[in-house]
């Protein structure tokens, strides 16, 4: 197996290994330490079938089936199997999909910067995602590296969020894009705390941990902690934190949803990209979980919740 650096400070690309066949302890321990330190793992010319992904994904920890059953099979269960997320704006005959389609909107709503399921209480650890079809033109994955950017981070907005907890909120960003789901899907997940600095435990280094599903950042007025996500998300996607992949079908990536970010870049949505992704468990969970009931006026700093009563 032979991993070469293909960013100056993070992801690498994997060569001489075979994704279809079961990889041995050897390899798996290899890929397991190497996505430590890169956080994003490159394997071109892997066309892998639904159930070899799904086997290479298994060798890393246990699956997230959850927002497949709890969310996805709401839009389509096109490839029928509770650990594939259909990463793709084809629609379940197998067409490429309307613009207005459930399916292909939420192609478009991946397009911020997040880490998968940042806004569940137990996130996920590795995401492998494979292409089937890539767009000609666009539709490249961005990725972050959270920790580069904590590196470059200047010292007094270090102070600023140190002890600082971010609020996640899964529906958040559908709600900004204007997406219009339903009472019952915008209370599937409870916003949940997490630390605004996090240890990733693979490197040992430090990070700092927020994504377009932030909302609040507590201790701070709505306004005062959204301006200074939007800034923080401004420097972490800066050009020398940031690794693009353009896509070839037969592409197989998996990144650390602990260590970077990820969107997708516009694409013409009349062409097929067509992809999935199987992804693992992480044994973290979040400083804990803020009811339904609590939202209104955990939202809002004391003094502006007086004026929205
Ligand atoms: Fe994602």
């Amino acid at each position: 197996m032979l991993v070469r650096p293909i960013n100056p400070v993070f992801a690498a690309e994997v060569s001489d290994v075979d994704l279809c066949q079961p990889l041995s302890d050897g390899q798996r321990e290899r890929i397991e330490n190497e996505i430590q330190e890169f956080g994003v793992l490159v394997f071109r010319r892997q066309p892998i079938t639904a159930d070899q992904q799904v086997a290479f994904a298994s060798s890393f920890g246990p699956l997230d089936t959850g927002l497949q059953t709890k969310l996805l099979n709401k839009v389509q269960n096109r490839l029928g199997h509770a650990a594939l997320s259909d990463i793709s704006n084809v629609d379940a005959s197998g067409q490429v999909a309307d613009r207005q389609h459930k399916q292909t909107i939420m192609t478009v709503g991946n397009m911020y910067w997040h880490s998968d399921a940042s806004y569940e209480h137990h996130p996920f650890r590795y995401s492998i995602l494979s292409s089937q079809a890539a767009a000609s033109w666009g539709g490249q994955t961005q990725f972050a590296d959270l920790r580069a950017a904590y590196d470059n981070l200047d010292e007094r907005t270090r102070d600023l969020i140190r002890d600082k907890e971010a609020v996640f909120y899964a529906n958040y960003t559908r709600d900004f894009l204007g997406i219009e789901d339903d009472e019952a899907q915008r209370q599937t997940y409870p916003p949940v705390r997490w630390p605004m600095v996090r240890t990733h435990p693979g490197s040992g280094r430090k990070l700092i941990w927020v994504d377009n599903k932030v909302f609040k950042v507590l201790g701070m007025s709505v306004p005062e902690g959204r301006v200074l996500v939007h800034e923080l998300l401004e420097h972490i996607g800066q050009r020398e934190h940031v690794y693009s992949h353009t896509w070839e079908a037969g592409d197989v990536v998996m990144w650390d949803n602990r260590s970077v970010l990820h969107r997708g870049r516009r694409f013409d949505l009349n062409e097929r990209r067509e992809m999935r992704r199987v992804s693992t468990v992480d044994d973290s969970s979040s400083l804990g979980e803020l009811s339904f009931d609590e939202l209104p006026r955990r939202w809002m700093a004391p003094e502006n919740a007086e004026h929205a009563e």
